[in-house]
């Protein structure tokens, strides 16, 4: 008798302790809101910012749905910016941020010459890079104000921000009601949540255009980069796929084994020089639509690693070409060529004039679900 209430006691012990550990974690995950500025048209902006036990912490704001700071600590627990972006809400409405962290849609990459056709009627949209649509057009979601819940789980702290995209905006068909759920847990995975539903037939490819540096400074040619994909989309020279599915093998394209992000970028390779760097579409290796590891990136000198799992069938690997000295950014940092890498998980770009790629059409009726995690961790020496 004695035995068993022994025993007893030891089970109500050990689960106390456990659901006191367990407390503990999530206690140390925390949401804290700030407001962040007003825009132009006098909008208050909120500025949350989601800790973990980690010592990792992600500040998102309501204007652009942006990741605004992701710090994260190397192997010995040194918490740095692994994100490039701007101190200041101003930063971002006065500057011509090249999309830093934000929410891209309607859709995510090129749309040659702005233009497609649906159920035989041809849409014209925004055309603001050239002669094609780029990332949403003139005023796309990385400009918006999102409204924004914070949302808690027993092992996650995030917030939902959701918009509603007019009919016509920046010339695509339906109303589109948009929801981006951002939430952070105790493994350091930043998980994206997309959801969308249309009143009319339209197209939608939503991902986030995070630039990240796991060194905190410098370029990133020294990271090391794997891209889960045996195949990529070729672009012409308007940085718009040829609609070709091209295998990586003997290129510098293939990262299909990690490899330094600057080993080969300044080769004399036809697809590197029209992109001025890496700026394509990778084709991810897939048996299903689950949530799979896309991308995994090691910067050896600090041990942090980033690994990219998504349920999109591409990824744009972007090495931040475009940057040139001009911006300055966090702490007054200047942003030279690769001073940052962006892996924009997606369908493909020009998607809805390439019949032989997946489907970015959604219809009334039908719910658009797509998850992103960015997962930090480090490795040893
Ligand atoms: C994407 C595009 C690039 C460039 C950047 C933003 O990644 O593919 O060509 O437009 O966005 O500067």
């Amino acid at each position: 008798m004695l035995n068993r209430w022994a025993m007893v006691l030891t089970v109500a012990i050990g689960s106390v302790s456990l659901l006191t550990a367990m407390a503990h974690a999530a206690s140390q995950l925390q949401i804290r809101k700030q407001p962040f500025g007003t825009t132009a048209s006098n909008e208050g902006i909120d500025l949350f910012t989601l800790t973990n036990a980690k010592g990792m912490e992600a500040d998102i704001m309501t204007y652009g749905g942006i990741i605004v700071s992701l710090k994260v600590p190397d192997r010995i627990g040194k918490v740095q910016e692994v994100t490039l972006g701007y101190d200041s809400l101003d930063g971002y409405l006065k500057n011509n941020s090249p999309y830093f962290g934000a929410i891209i849609g309607r859709y995510g990459n090129r749309i040659a010459q702005g233009r497609f056709s649906l159920s035989g009627r041809e849409y014209r949209l925004a055309t603001n890079n050239g002669e094609s649509h780029l990332h949403g057009g003139n005023r796309g979601f990385d400009k918006v104000v999102w409204k924004a819940e914070e949302v808690r789980s027993q092992n996650a702290v995030g917030i939902k921000l959701a918009y509603v995209s007019k009919d016509g905006e920046e010339g695509y068909p339906g109303m589109l009601s948009v929801t981006v759920t951002y939430t952070l847990n105790n493994n350091s995975e930043l998980r994206i949540d997309y959801s969308a539903t249309t009143d009319k037939e339209t197209v939608v490819n939503l991902t986030n255009h995070a630039y990240f540096n796991l060194a905190g400074s410098g370029d990133i040619l020294k990271h090391e980069a794997m891209i889960n994909a045996d195949r990529f989309t070729p672009v012409n020279a308007a940085v718009i796929p040829t609609g070709e599915i091209r295998s990586v093998s003997g290129t510098p394209m293939d990262f299909t084994k990690p490899m330094a992000i600057g080993a080969r970028i300044n080769q004399k390779d036809e697809q590197l020089i029209l992109g001025k760097g890496y700026d394509h579409n990778w084709v991810l290796n897939r048996k299903d639509n689950k949530l799979s590891l896309a991308a995994r990136v090691v910067e050896a000198a600090s041990g942090r690693v980033l690994e990219v799992l998504t349920t999109e069938p591409g990824i744009q690997f972007y090495t931040g070409n475009f940057l040139d000295g001009t911006i300055k950014g966090k702490g007054g940092r200047v942003y030279q060529q690769r001073a940052g890498f962006c892996l924009e998980t997606q369908h493909f770009p020009d998607s809805p004039n390439k019949p032989n790629f997946p489907s970015t059409v959604l219809k009334p009726g039908e719910k658009y679900v797509t998850t992103t995690v960015y997962k930090f961790s480090t490795q040893s020496k």
